[in-house]
């Protein structure tokens, strides 16, 4: 399928690599490959200009795939500096015919300028992990927003800003937000982050779980993940939250609560994954132990004030690939991992492709419903129940279980309110 497109990846000549990692993602990916096989009859997508800024990963690559079977015309950039696999956008660009903008370890200035590439595609749908795409175009691109029918989000800190967006009134077109879809954060963000955290971390340290205490910042699905997947390994998880419910939540999984400010001195690793910024700060470094490890799962690389541990470090070297040794001037030292950025996609891969099989087939289905539904007004609004609900069927189908359905009678009860006891 070889045609070679514009773009700018790292090294065209990684593509026969990245033909296998992408045909690799794929074997786990049969709801998305379902999809695919009808859109390559129905071509729902057909003429449809799409612009995406995601993690370019082999699984994104075969959601790519299946947007141009159903008929869009794709261009993609990466949604964090770190988190591209150069071999997969060679791949994209030279054998699949999708311009991609993605290089990883590029700089502000190059991320930037690759956002900028897609929106020159002057889209009619935009495809975000984050919302990068869509406050720059509210920012700076306001003239494309005439030609755009609506968006999707992946994320939870991208639903946010979207949110945030729309109470001030001020968002211009719909968001289908994927993240709220069941059969995509119940998965992917629980047991999606909660597995490539855990290898993310253990890929650049190779540090030993059984026995440390972990602390885990935020109890929402991807901190819920990681504590789970820790403590599965042997660690004793100690939670971090500022919302009462998922605190107690916590408590009755059976992890320890506290803040973080008694927590700092007796952590070996901490992982924060809230979505907020400064969550780790100068008042927690002051007290940690020599030796803790920092590693962030949030979006964006602001939850551990990198700027405070710099003012506190006599010297800073880089100790490990994606590990860097902050020496204090006290004489501990602590690690930070990945630069603070998304641990689970800068160290390791991401999540694995059967929990992205959902979250991406959400995607294509969210896509599809904007490009042939009824024409939403601006708003943010959940994947339809139908869409998520059939996620959910397809997984199961594919992974050969079939489940019981109510009988008329029991259609009937629930349907009732006369009957009781
Ligand atoms: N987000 C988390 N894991 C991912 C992956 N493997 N591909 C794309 N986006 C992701």
């Amino acid at each position: 399928m070889s045609s070679q497109s514009k773009g700018d990846v790292k090294d065209r000549s990684l593509s026969k690599e990245g033909i296998y990692r992408i045909e690799w993602a794929g074997r786990e990916m049969p709801v998305l490959s379902l999809i695919s096989k009808r859109f390559q009859k129905e071509r729902p997508l057909e003429g449809l200009k799409v612009s995406g800024c995601l993690h370019i990963t082999s699984e994104t690559a075969n959601l790519a795939l299946v947007l141009k079977a159903g008929g869009a015309v794709l261009e993609m950039c990466a949604s964090n500096p770190l988190s591209t696999q150069d071999e997969v956008a060679a791949a994209l660009v030279t054998e699949y015919g999708v311009p991609t903008y993605a290089i990883k370890g590029e700089d502000d200035d190059t991320y930037y300028r690759h956002l900028s590439a897609v929106l020159d595609h002057k889209p009619n749908a935009t495809m975000d992990d984050g919302a990068d795409l869509i406050a720059n175009i509210h920012q700076k691109r306001r003239e494309l927003i005439e030609g755009i029918i609506g968006g999707t989000e992946e994320t939870t800190t991208g639903v946010i800003r979207l949110r945030a967006l729309a109470k001030e009134g001020r968002l211009e077109y719909p968001i289908i937000a994927v993240n709220e879809a069941d059969t995509k954060h119940l998965f992917d963000n629980r047991y999606g982050t909660g597995q490539s955290t855990i290898d993310g971390i253990t890929r650049v340290t190779n540090v030993l779980w059984a026995g440390k205490k972990v602390v885990v910042c935020g109890y929402g699905w991807c901190g819920r993940g990681i504590a789970m997947r820790a403590r599965g390994m042997g660690s004793q998880v100690i939670v971090i939250e500022v919302e009462p419910i998922p605190a107690l939540e916590a408590i009755m999984d059976g992890f320890q609560v506290m803040p973080l400010l008694e927590a700092a001195p007796l952590g070996d690793i901490f992982i924060t994954a809230t979505g907020g910024t400064s969550v780790i700060d100068r008042s927690h470094f002051e007290v940690m132990k020599d030796k803790a490890l920092l590693a962030n799962s949030g979006h964006f690389n602001v939850e551990i004030d990198l700027p405070a541990l710099e003012t506190l470090a006599a010297n800073r070297k880089s100790t490990r690939p994606l590990v860097e040794e902050y020496a204090l001037r006290d004489g501990r030292r602590l690690y930070v991992l990945a630069e603070g950025r998304l641990v689970n996609l800068a160290a390791a891969e991401g999540h694995p492709a059967s929990v992205m099989d959902m979250s991406f087939a959400n995607q294509a289905l969210a896509l599809e419903y904007l490009a042939t539904g009824e024409r939403l007004a601006p708003d943010v609004y959940v994947v339809p129940e139908a869409i998520d609900r059939e996620v959910g069927r397809l997984k199961l189908k594919s992974l050969g279980i079939s489940i019981d359905s109510l009988t008329a009678e029991q259609q009937r009860y629930l349907a009732s309110w006369e009957m009781g006891t």
